[in-house]
């Protein structure tokens, strides 16, 4: 009968460790680690109208000193603030690479 109560287990632990790598479905060129974060806001297809500022294919170093001033509180912002926070120098160097390599 220890078969019957394993599956659950194992279909648990299985769920558990592709949310932890980004889940499932997580595309080739989904980029960095946080990147897929950024992406549902700064999108890679431009919106018309947003107020959201598009990021893809500006160079790092804005990006970089974007996010660092942010996260210091340097530059004001509405949510940047909070979530540049969630990010160390080289995540914040891997994305702003990853978003100045996206077509404008
Ligand atoms: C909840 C939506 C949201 C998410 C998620 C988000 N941003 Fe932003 N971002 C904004 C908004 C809104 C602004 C304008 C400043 C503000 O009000 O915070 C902005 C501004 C920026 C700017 C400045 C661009 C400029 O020209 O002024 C950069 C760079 C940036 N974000 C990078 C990122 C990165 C990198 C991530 C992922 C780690 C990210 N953002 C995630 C909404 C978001």
């Amino acid at each position: 009968m220890r078969h019957r109560l394993l599956l659950p287990a194992l279909a648990s632990a299985l769920l558990l460790a592709s949310s932890l790598a980004g889940g499932p479905v997580r595309a080739a060129d989904a980029g960095p680690p946080g990147a897929s974060s950024c992406t549902g806001c700064h999108a890679a297809k431009r919106i018309p109208d947003s107020v959201i500022p598009r990021i893809a294919g500006r160079k790092a170093s804005d990006i970089v000193q974007f996010m660092r001033e942010y996260r210091s509180g340097a530059w004001p912002s509405s949510v940047m603030g909070r979530i540049a926070k969630g990010f160390d120098d080289q995540q914040i160097d891997a994305i702003a690479a990853w978003f100045a390599a996206q077509p404008e």
